[in-house]
């Protein structure tokens, strides 16, 4: 029995936290016998377990006084400047060491971003659908939600234009535009190279900053490479979140931040009272792993799997699921996005999919005004090849039922 009530003691902020029906239902999709579609983690089987196992050996036998330290706060000076080499690889021009400070994981990098850019009442301009965990730290920060469509090109750049317009006539200056533009979570599209263009034009001319979230672009296993938003960026108006948890593992804990000084020198300031430093033993571990070019190769054993878990999800969905569901075509990431027609209700029709023994995630989870009760979000890295096609399969006699 509590004693206190503790809401009284909890601030406005804290009080604003709250587990919401959605993840109920989602902990109902991980009981056994049940073929989640729901995750979102990467498959454990392609953890490099034993490149990663001999640098974490060398760091600890050889440098234990940096392994097992504190750390700079604003990251590992060999580790960071290993990032500026995947930087340039990347196209990003005129970046050093002092222009990176490493996190732990991109989540933290999204939590800077509320701490550094939001006063209560801020207005932040997201996709619709977007990264849920990205609107609950806006979203506890007490910040105020304008929304972009998003459709098979990425978000519609044409409204946001409209709603810059739209917001401009109202005197409110929106802090940032929060973008996935690659493999986007949970939609799985990518923003064409024209929105990308625009989008940059459109920052420079409405004094907008953008957050460019990253975490699955180098997840391509079909069609062309297409420049991060940083990449294009003339003006340093975009800060870019990056992480190793898609293509390395999760477990390290380790992301990175690449943005203007400025920018760099504040987060480095906010992260001295959050956690002095991330972990200095997964850094020096990675940069070593990094310096011992183990990442590109073992990324092709990584996108060869996933490519080839996607399209069996893609040929099941062909061969089960009713042709009034409308799903992209994965060309990377982790993810299939399926809308069915309004009618049909995917939080409502939930508990019926656990009792056929399959899960998924709800799509409404994934829009700051709870809307979009017709979409899911399917992923195919955690599952075997036959799961996902059983998992389809049985979520596909459902639909038939209801569409
Ligand atoms: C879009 C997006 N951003 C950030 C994260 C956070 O990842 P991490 O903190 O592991 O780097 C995720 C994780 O799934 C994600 O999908």
């Amino acid at each position: 029995m509590a004693l206190l009530n503790y809401e009284d003691f909890f601030t406005e902020r804290a009080n604003r936290v709250k587990s919401s029906v959605i993840r109920e239902l989602l902990r109902l999709g991980s009981q056994p016998g049940i073929i989640s579609l729901g995750g979102g983690m990467p498959d454990p089987a392609l953890f490099p377990v034993k490149l990663f196992k001999e640098c974490m050996d060398m760091v600890l036998e050889e440098i234990p006084h940096i392994s097992l330290q504190y750390g700079e706060t604003v990251g590992y000076k060999p580790l960071r400047e290993e990032l500026v080499k995947i930087s340039e690889k990347e196209g990003i021009k005129g970046v050093d060491a002092d222009n990176i400070l490493i996190t732990s994981g991109s989540q933290q990098g999204i939590d800077f971003m509320s701490k550094m850019l939001i006063d209560k009442g801020d207005t932040v301009i997201t996709e619709a659908p977007t990264y849920l965990s990205a609107v609950q730290s806006f979203d506890t920060f007490m910040a105020k939600f304008e929304t972009i469509p998003v459709d098979d090109h990425g978000a519609d750049i044409d409204i946001l234009e409209q709603k810059l317009k739209m917001l401009k006539e109202k005197g409110i200056k929106p802090k940032f535009f929060y973008t996935v533009p690659t493999f986007q979570n949970p939609a799985g599209v990518s923003m064409s190279l024209e929105r990308r263009k625009k989008l940059i034009q459109l920052a420079i001319e409405n004094d907008l900053i953008i957050i460019e979230d990253n975490p699955y672009g180098d997840l391509r296993f079909t069609g062309e490479n297409l420049p991060s938003l940083k990449a294009l960026d003339t003006e340093d108006r975009v800060i870019y979140l990056r992480t190793f948890s898609k293509i390395l593992a999760p477990g390290i804990r380790l992301g990175w931040i690449v943005a203007a000084k400025e920018v760099i020198s504040k987060i480095n300031l906010m992260k001295q009272s959050t956690d002095l430093c991330s972990p200095a033993i997964t850094q020096a571990a990675t940069a070593e792993y990094l310096k011992r070019d183990y990442l590109w190769p073992h990324l092709e054993v990584i996108k060869k799997s996933y490519a080839h878990k996607a399209e069996v999800m893609r040929k099941a969905i062909q061969d089960y699921f009713p042709s009034e569901i409308k799903t992209n075509t994965p060309e990377g990431g982790m993810f299939i996005w399926a809308v069915a027609p309004e009618k049909v209700d995917a939080t409502a029709m939930f508990r019926e999919a656990v009792d056929k023994g399959v899960a998924y995630i709800l799509g409404s989870a994934f829009y700051p005004d709870g809307s979009g009760h017709h979409t899911m979000r399917l992923n195919y890295t955690m599952q075997t090849p036959e799961n996902i096609e059983e998992g389809i399969r049985r979520l596909g006699i459902l639909l038939k039922e209801k569409v």
